[in-house]
């Protein structure tokens, strides 16, 4: 059986995906301080490679740094609502900036949503 990873593309399909995501959060008043100026390509390759292994791709972003343990990677960022709502939007331009079918923009957006709410640690 096919992996969600090789049934929507591969690489190339996460690579547009995060590529759609950052070129969104450098536009944003929000989050775009947020993120390492100096390294966008590093933070791009992290959440690409973890997204990558999270839906049945190679385990280079475990390979690389461990234990994904999300929550606690956030928590030196002040992630409020706000922020949360604008990851959401960043993320949902570049999801519905990508070719696939609708049954696994759903599944994949479900997922993205959830895990959004889940790094929230600001009132
Ligand atoms: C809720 C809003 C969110 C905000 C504001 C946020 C912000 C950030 C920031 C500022 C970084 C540091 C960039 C870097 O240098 O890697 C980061 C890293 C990361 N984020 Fe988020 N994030 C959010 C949600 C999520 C979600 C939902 C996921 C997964 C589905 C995710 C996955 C990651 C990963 C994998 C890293 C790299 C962790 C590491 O290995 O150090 N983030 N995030």
């Amino acid at each position: 059986m096919k992996t969600f990873y090789e049934e929507v593309g591969g690489e190339a399909f996460f690579a547009d995906l995060i590529s759609q995501f950052y070129a969104h959060v450098a536009m944003d008043p929000i989050l775009r301080p947020m993120y390492p100026e100096k390294d966008m390509k590093g933070a791009a390759e992290r959440l690409q490679t973890f997204l990558e292994q999270y839906w049945g791709g190679p385990t280079t972003y475990s390979d690389n740094r461990g234990h994904p343990r999300l929550r606690m990677r956030h928590a030196g960022f002040h992630i409020d609502s706000t922020a949360r709502d604008a990851w959401i939007k960043c993320m949902k331009s570049a999801v519905d900036g990508v070719e696939m079918s609708e049954i696994h923009r759903v599944q994949l957006w479900s997922y993205l949503e959830m895990a959004a709410d889940s790094m929230v640690n600001q009132l």
